[in-house]
Formats: C-alpha cells, sequence, structure tokens
C-alpha cells in the first residue's frame, strides 16, 4: 500500500522530446482516459525551446491523433485543461523558478527527468536552489544511471544529497511491462511452479531481447554503452532477477527489492578466461532485415567502432537454488525479428516408459513467457499423439496457452503502455516497480566484471549479418554447454 500522499502534479523535463511526447504525453492522457489521474492533477512539461502553451497543447493533440488508438473529445477537454508548458534552463534556479510559478498551488510534485543524464544533478541543484526539492516531491530518472559503478555511484551521491532514497524512483520501464508483472502472479499465485522452480527440476534458463531496428541516430549515446551496459545491465538482469528471486513476503518495494538484490549480489563474476568461453559480443555489419537492406553499425556511426550490438552470455548464480542451472542471455540489434522471451526449460523425464518409438518424440516440458511482440505465456506439454501407432504409444509436445492477447481483448482490448503502470505508481508513491540504489550497484559491479573481463581477454566485436542472430559463436556458445537457442 502506497505510504506517501497522492503527487498533485508532474513536471516533464524534456517536455518536447520523443519519450516525453511518445510515451509519456500518451501514458498520462490514457491514464486520465481510465479515471487514474487525481482531480487537479497538473503536467507541466518544460524544454529549453520557447513556445507558447496553447502551441505545446497543440502538439501534444497532435501526437495523441497520431496515435493509432485515438483520442476522444470528453478526455481530451478534461486533459489538455492539466497541460502547461514553461520554456526555460531548467538547470538554473532562474528556469526553476518559473516552473515553480507554472506549478501554482501544486505542493506534491513530482519531477520526470526525461533528459540527458549529463543533467541530473545540475537540475537537481535548480530544482533544490528554487524550493522545490521538499520531502513531499519526487524524481523520477530515466537510465542510464552512470556509465559502470564509480560514475553511478557519483550520481546517486550527489542526487542523494537533494532527495532521500525513497524520493528517487528509478525507471526500468520493462518492469511496466504487463507480462513482467504477469511473471511474479505465475511464480507467486499458483501453487504449481514454485515447488519445481530450482535446480532439481530446472535445466537451464534463456532470455532473449531481440530487436529488429538498429542504432541509427542514437549512435552519439550508443557507441559509449553498446548493448552490455544498454540492455544487459538493467532490463535483461531485472528479468533474471524476477526469474531467480525468492519468494518476497509481501508486495512491499523493499521486500521485492531486496530478494532481487539478493539474486544480483550471487551472481558469478567472469574471469578473463570464462569471458571467452561464456560470452560474445557481436556487432551487425550490413544486411537484410525483414525484407529491407540495413547498413552496417560502422556506416552508421562513420567509423570504426569497438561497440558491441550484440552479446550473448552465461550467466551462474551461485545460490542453493539455481546452483549448475545456466542462464543464457542474448540480446542484439537487427536481428531477424523483433522477440523479447523468457524461456524455462525444465529437465526430460528420468526415464522413458514409453518404448523406443517415443523416445525420440519425446521432449522436455519448457515455460515460455513471450513479453514481445505479443504478450502470452506457454507451457509446452508432452501428450499422446492423435490415432493409432505401432510399436507403442507416440507422443507429442503441444502448447498449453494462457492466450494473453486474447484476455486482453476481452477485458477492454487496449494494450497499455509500460510507463502507464510506472507512471501511475509515482503518482501513489509505491517503488516496487522501481530500481532501488543498492541494486544499480550490484548490477554494475557485475557488468563491470563482464566489461573488465572483456577488456582483460581482449574480445573485440564479431561481425554478424544484420537479419541474423548474431555471429555463430553465439551458436557455438551455448553449445559448448549441450544446449540450443530455442529459436
Ligand atoms: C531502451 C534501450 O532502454 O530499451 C534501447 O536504450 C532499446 O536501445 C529499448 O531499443 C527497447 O525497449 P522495448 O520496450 O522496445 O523492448
Amino acid at each position: 500500500m502506497p505510504k506517501t500522499p497522492q503527487a498533485d502534479a508532474i513536471v516533464l523535463f524534456g517536455g518536447t522530446g520523443d519519450l516525453a511526447r511518445r510515451m509519456l504525453l500518451a501514458s498520462l492522457y490514457f491514464l486520465d482516459a481510465d479515471g487514474f489521474l487525481p482531480e487537479g492533477f497538473r503536467i507541466v512539461a518544460t524544454a529549453r525551446a520557447a513556445m507558447t502553451r496553447d502551441a505545446f497543447v497543440a502538439l501534444t493533440h497532435k501526437t495523441l491523433t497520431d496515435r493509432p488508438e485515438g483520442i476522444t473529445d470528453e478526455v481530451w477537454v478534461r486533459f489538455s485543461a492539466r497541460l502547461d508548458y514553461v520554456g526555460a534552463d531548467a538547470t538554473t534556479i532562474e528556469g526553476a523558478t518559473r516552473i515553480k510559478t507554472a506549478l501554482g498551488g501544486a505542493t506534491r510534485p513530482f519531477f520526470y527527468l526525461a533528459i540527458s543524464p549529463s543533467l541530473f544533478e545540475r537540475v537537481c541543484a535548480a530544482l533544490s536552489g528554487a524550493g522545490l526539492a521538499t520531502s513531499a516531491s519526487r524524481i523520477v530518472l530515466e537510465k542510464p544511471i552512470g556509465r559502470d559503478l564509480e560514475t553511478s555511484r557519483h550520481m546517486n551521491t550527489a542526487l542523494g544529497e537533494i532527495f532521500d532514497e525513497d524520493q528517487i524512483f528509478r525507471i526500468d520501464h520493462y518492469l511496466g511491462k504487463e507480462t513482467v508483472q504477469n511473471l511474479i502472479a505465475l511464480r507467486f499465485a499458483n501453487t504449481l511452479f514454485e515447488p519445481l522452480w530450482n535446480n532439481l527440476t530446472i535445466d537451464h534458463v534463456q532470455i532473449t531481447v531481440a530487436e529488429t531496428e538498429g542504432v541509427g541516430e542514437r549512435w552519439p549515446y550508443y557507441d559509449e554503452y553498446g548493448a552490455l551496459r544498454d540492455m544487459l545491465q538493467n532490463h535483461m538482469l531485472q528479468l533474471l532477477c524476477l526469474v531467480a528471486m525468492e519468494p518476497p513476503a509481501d508486495m512491499e518495494p523493499d521486500s521485492v527489492r531486496n530478494e532481487k538484490v539478493k539474486v544480483l549480489r550471487s551472481l558469478r563474476r567472469f574471469t578473463r578466461v570464462e569471458a571467452t568461453e561464456k560470452s560474445v559480443r557481436g556487432q551487425y555489419t550490413p544486411g537484410v532485415v525483414i525484407g529491407k537492406t540495413a547498413a552496417g553499425y560502422e556506416a552508421e556511426r562513420g567509423q570504426a567502432s569497438d561497440t558491441e550490438t550484440f552479446v550473448a552470455l552465461r550467466a551462474d548464480i551461485d545460490n542453493w537454488r539455481w546452483a549448475g542451472v545456466p542462464f543464457f542471455l542474448r540480446t542484439g540489434k537487427r536481428m531477424p525479428e523483433k522477440r523479447t522471451q523468457i524461456a524455462i526449460q525444465f529437465k526430460p523425464v528420468p526415464h522413458s516408459i514409453f518404448g523406443q518409438a517415443a523416445n525420440h518424440d519425446l521432449v522436455a516440458n519448457r515455460l515460455i513467457i513471450d513479453l514481445q511482440p505479443d504478450e502470452d505465456i506457454r507451457l509446452s506439454l508432452m501428450n499422446k499423439a492423435p490415432g493409432l501407432s505401432q510399436g507403442g504409444m507416440r507422443m507429442q509436445s503441444l502448447p498449453l496457452s494462457l492466450s494473453l492477447l486474447r484476455t486482453y481483448e476481452g477485458a477492454g482490448g487496449r494494450r497499455r503502455i509500460a510507463y502507464e503502470r510506472l507512471l501511475l505508481d509515482v503518482i501513489h508513491g509505491d517503488a516496487t516497480l522501481f530500481v532501488r540504489r543498492d541494486e544499480v550497484d550490484e548490477a554494475w559491479r557485475w557488468v563491470d566484471g563482464v566489461a573488465d573481463a572483456w577488456a582483460d581477454a581482449h574480445m573485440t566485436p564479431k561481425p554478424y549479418a544484420a537479419g541474423s542472430w548474431g555471429p555463430q559463436d553465439a551458436f557455438a556458445l551455448i553449445a559448448r554447454f549441450g544446449r540450443a537457442w530455442s529459436d
């Protein structure tokens, strides 16, 4: 249950940017449509550009009407009345003071920093200077929080001097995805899985986050981070934590986050020797993705680069539950399809009673959790192949599916933007789905270990053609441990 009072306003820094327009304003609109925004809740967007309130309202209207969902006049009238815009340099006290004026009577605002992390500290200092950093306010930060443990600590310390930890909401938008929360429900609202959720029954886990898009215009940011820091340090480790954590006592923010931190602490550090055995870096070269030719990363970047756009690795969690169970993580840009998936591979039956003919049919159970493009949860089960057969019963594997897409359609249809859940939680002060400072530390500690091991082993990215599933070495990696990617 939320402990802090409801927020009464949001200040959207980077208010004209891509994230604010595509995701945040749209999410706020949908929250309003569903009656979730508190009465009188204000939305103040701010950016450097000088723009009138009317122009910003018109821009927001266009952004929303360009979306496939469309808007209704009734909600728009209510929503647009909440909007305001302040053109200001938010790194100055003068700019922050103008934001304060625009907030009017709102005393419990939250500040959403959809801006470059290089500005976080200066914006927070200006908020403090203008008297806006009160105990009733909160800040929401987008990643990246630093580039490694040292820089993230520096940032967290600087922000911690202005805001208490429970006022800081670090977003990982994957935690707002419906199926990610469904994973928590699946594990802890059923008796079925938990007794099997360990190294006695589970053979290995695969987490794949494949994207068809390339890096494109984002290379100035991406080239400094690469897939390891852009995807693995945050989204993928969060997914791993939710799969691997012990049952928390309740859904209180600290109960859940304590369990996630324990998983991160149990991740085995990479050594130089292990780096070459247990991980692969890749970088896309020209190719064809879904029928369209795509340039290579270096052509987009304009010069040679050692940044990886693909990572595959084996992670090991050194605790009782997971000892000996490999977690294979794989993420890449310019893959053949967009797919975010967690696959829990169970062990095969210890002995087949069905005779030789069925031996080839028997496939171990697998639980597939699809996050994107469609959300679904499927459990593959062996059953008898219909009809008659000679030489004993024949088997087939069929999925038992939750058909989430149909369930959502039945419940009103619209697939929510992940940010809706997260924004609503900030409004209510519920930090369960946000990343605590020590989680960030532990995730960086492990990722720094991987990056250091790569550097020690002089591992440069292997080329892969855009539109392929990464370098051949990624297949060799998982084969080395006797498994295959679940494609
Ligand atoms: C972002 C990364 O955090 O997540 C991007 O910076 C990536 O590089 C994006 O494309 C993926 O998000 P989603 O929700 O489309 O899987």
